[in-house]
């Protein structure tokens, strides 16, 4: 049976849905420090957050691509919040609302003064994407602090995972000499939870100046 994650209880247990906001001027007031899980749709992100609350019915999920659409905030123990953004890379999208996409959230990710760390969820199962790429390289080239999070590692066996996740260090060692911390998870079985939890209470839940 798996451990109780005390942790991530203590440090999740008491989480509220707060706001969804389409603008960066209607997120809440930037007194408390933020994180924000992102990605390309469907790679786990909403459920992630679920997950770290241990609250299934917290941030709505879908098997469809392109269910969240703004930008959530939830309020985890009155101090801090967990944000979740809508998906990047979802084909059936089109031009208009790939480009309001682009704004709301370029807009939120370099401008939210109270955003402490964006966690790039990427999929275990396939290869570094060009996309997950070239996010990665924007965040870089504008200075974000990012963690990367591998999702749904229940889904392959683990020869494969690790052969996968060598690869995906490997691409990104193309572009970056030192990488973000890595974090290797799976909602659906409550895998590297807790190490992700440790590591936000540890750097992200900073008191803001
Ligand atoms: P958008 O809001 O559309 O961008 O998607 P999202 O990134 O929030 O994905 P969401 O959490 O809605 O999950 C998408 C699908 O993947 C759902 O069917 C989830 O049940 C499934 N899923 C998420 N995490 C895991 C995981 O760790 N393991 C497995 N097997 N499935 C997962
Ligand atoms: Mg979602």
């Amino acid at each position: 049976m798996a451990r109780q994650d005390d942790e991530t209880v203590t440090l999740f247990h008491d989480a509220v849905f707060h706001k969804s906001s389409t603008l960066l001027s209607q997120c809440p007031d930037p007194v408390k420090p933020e994180i924000a899980f992102i990605g390309r749709s469907n790679v786990g992100k909403s459920s992630l957050i679920n997950a770290l609350t241990n609250n299934s019915k917290l941030a709505k999920t879908s098997g469809t691509p392109g269910k969240t659409q703004c930008i959530n905030h939830f309020e985890i123990n009155e101090t801090w919040y967990l944000v979740d953004l809508p998906g990047y890379g979802y084909a059936r999208v089109s031009k208009k609302s790939r480009s309001k996409w682009e704004t709301m959230i370029s807009h939120y990710l370099l401008k939210r003064d109270s955003l402490t760390c964006t966690f790039i969820l990427i999929d275990s199962r396939l290869e570094l994407q060009k996309i997950d790429r070239e996010f990665i390289q924007w965040c870089g080239e504008n200075g974000l602090p990012i963690a990367l999070v591998l999702t749904k590692t229940d889904k392959l066996k683990r020869s494969q995972l690790a052969q996968n996740v060598a690869q995906i260090k490997k691409a990104l060692h193309e572009d970056w000499e030192d990488l973000p911390p890595f974090f290797i998870t799976s909602s659906e079985k409550r895998i590297g939870l807790e190490e992700l939890a440790q590591f936000i209470k540890d750097n992200c839940i900073v008191s803001l100046r």
